[in-house]
């Protein structure tokens, strides 16, 4: 596997193998791998010739006080799993590759990245969507594969890509989840013993309510008493809701379909997302 961290080199390997016909997958990742992206990498690989993984903490993603600093971080590990995931290219860049000095040009996304994490952490998605579209320029990749775990990250990507006529496709892939059901996050590491041991009450209670909006209980009640429970079960919910799943608008009142159930809520100091699909029977 070939190790990158300056533009010329990773535009000299994908420059050779776009002169050669290879297809181009990219994973983006801020690191500190776990099986997740592994699935994102087999699902690269499946999709086209040669892969690159990125590794790069993002901090113009991170709001001042987050945990950027704090954020995990194991290259030597990463390097030796994307080996094994049969990876082969990992592009590192530094910050100053990815934002030298005098960089002043951001991709400002608004439409499904207003509201909830939009909100709840102004400026993120201009960090996402800014950092996303260099990776998708630097590498020429032809598809980019991104986890469902962060579900309004990936219907941002999807916009942003649309919007500027970006010609990659972009693959969304399901949630890897552990065996209590925990989604698959780097930030679970950060879980205090104890509040790991309650996490998986997140996916649960997520269940139990696709569950009840599929058997035409009324979206209001149910959403409010999962509120209540998680809040009684030591969470601080940040947003529990039913949406429309590609533009993340509040699902309509009285209608029949196909939502998605979003969630942020924190243990202790970490900030766990999840997300799974909703029939909802009005
Ligand atoms: O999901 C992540 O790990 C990051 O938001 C991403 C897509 C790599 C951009 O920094």
């Amino acid at each position: 596997m070939r190790i990158e961290r300056e533009l010329e080199g990773l535009r000299a390997a994908t420059g050779a193998w776009r002169a050669a016909g290879r297809r181009i997958a990219l994973v983006p990742t801020m690191g500190a791998l776990h099986a997740g992206h592994l699935a994102l990498v087999a699902e690269a690989r499946r999709r086209a010739d040669a892969v690159v993984t990125s590794i790069f903490v993002n901090p113009l993603q991170f709001l001042p006080g987050e945990d950027l600093d704090r954020y995990p971080r194991d290259e030597a590990g990463d390097l030796a799993k994307l080996r094994e995931a049969g990876c082969d290219l990992a592009w590192l860049p530094t910050p100053a590759v990815m934002y030298p000095p005098g960089a002043a040009t951001v991709i400002e996304p608004a439409g499904p990245a207003e509201g909830w994490e939009g909100a709840e952490r102004p400026g993120h998605f201009r960090g996402v969507a800014t950092v996303c579209t260099k990776l998708f320029m630097m590498t020429r990749a032809d598809v980019a594969v991104f986890g469902e775990k962060d579900w309004q990250q990936l219907q941002v990507i999807r916009r942003v890509v649309a919007d500027l006529h970006l010609p990659l496709e972009i693959v969304g892939l399901p949630t890897v989840r552990d065996t209590d059901g925990l989604a698959l996050s780097s930030r679970n590491q950060r879980l205090a013993p104890e509040h790991r041991a309650r996490a998986a009450a997140l996916p649960r209670r997520l269940d139990a309510l696709a569950a009840a909006l599929a058997a035409g209980r009324p979206a209001g009640d149910a959403l409010a008493e999962a509120r209540a429970a998680l809040a009684a079960e030591g969470f601080g919910v940040d947003y529990l809701a039913l949406v429309v799943p590609e533009t993340l608008a509040p699902w309509p009142g009285g209608q029949t379909g196909e939502a998605r159930l979003i969630a942020a809520a924190r243990l202790g100091d970490v900030r766990l997302l999840d997300n799974i699909p909703a029939r909802v029977l009005a």
